[in-house]
């Protein structure tokens, strides 16, 4: 089932996400309608927050490299029928936690909660995050590059943060001024 999503600037994604008690079949209906809402809307990463389940779960399906991610956006742009041959790497986290981090890098990011928004946010280059996964069994993950961004965006979603939060003030009120003209239209 895909899920309505949450846009900005809606108060309901500033909500602090609660941790999962037991991963039971409710969890694993939700992780697996979250997939299908990641998908639909081709987006690499969705955090429960953007669908208004305010629990911690974040889903993921991030590319190989840069590469890949250029070429999925290209697909995209274009509306192309011929689709890249990109591996997919479906991951789910519960409750998940960054343990380490190293390093800084600047990446473009976008949200699906924002959209036809994207810009440069700075985030640790390299971290460790321990989860749980679909099946409620932890797990530990070195994750850097695009896959370290995006968890690191996943995450702060569910602490209620989105990625325009880092841009400037002035940046931020031009955001907020073009999403209520495209509310009014
Ligand atoms: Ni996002």
């Amino acid at each position: 089932m895909i899920l309505p999503i949450l846009h900005y600037p809606d108060s309901r994604l500033r909500t602090v996400a609660k941790p999962v008690k037991a991963v039971d079949d409710t969890v694993k209906m939700l992780v697996k309608n979250m997939f299908e809402t990641m998908y639909a809307e081709e987006g690499i990463g969705l955090a429960a927050t953007q669908i208004n389940q305010h629990l911690q779960i974040v889903v993921m399906d991030v590319p190989d490299s840069q590469d890949d991610y250029e070429l999925l956006l290209k697909d995209r742009k274009n509306h192309s029928d011929k689709k890249t041959n990109i591996q997919h790497h479906p991951l789910c986290f519960i409750n998940p936690k960054i343990t380490t981090t190293s390093g800084h890098e600047k990446n473009v990011e976008g949200c699906l909660s924002v959209p036809d928004f994207q810009a440069q946010v700075e985030r640790s280059s390299q971290i460790t995050i321990e989860a749980l996964n679909e099946q409620g069994e932890s797990f530990t993950l070195h994750a850097s590059n695009l896959l370290a961004v995006c968890i690191q965006h996943e995450l702060d979603h569910l602490k209620g943060i989105l990625f325009v939060d880092y841009l400037s003030k002035l940046k931020q009120k031009r955001l907020l001024e073009k999403t209520k003209k495209a509310i009014k239209g």
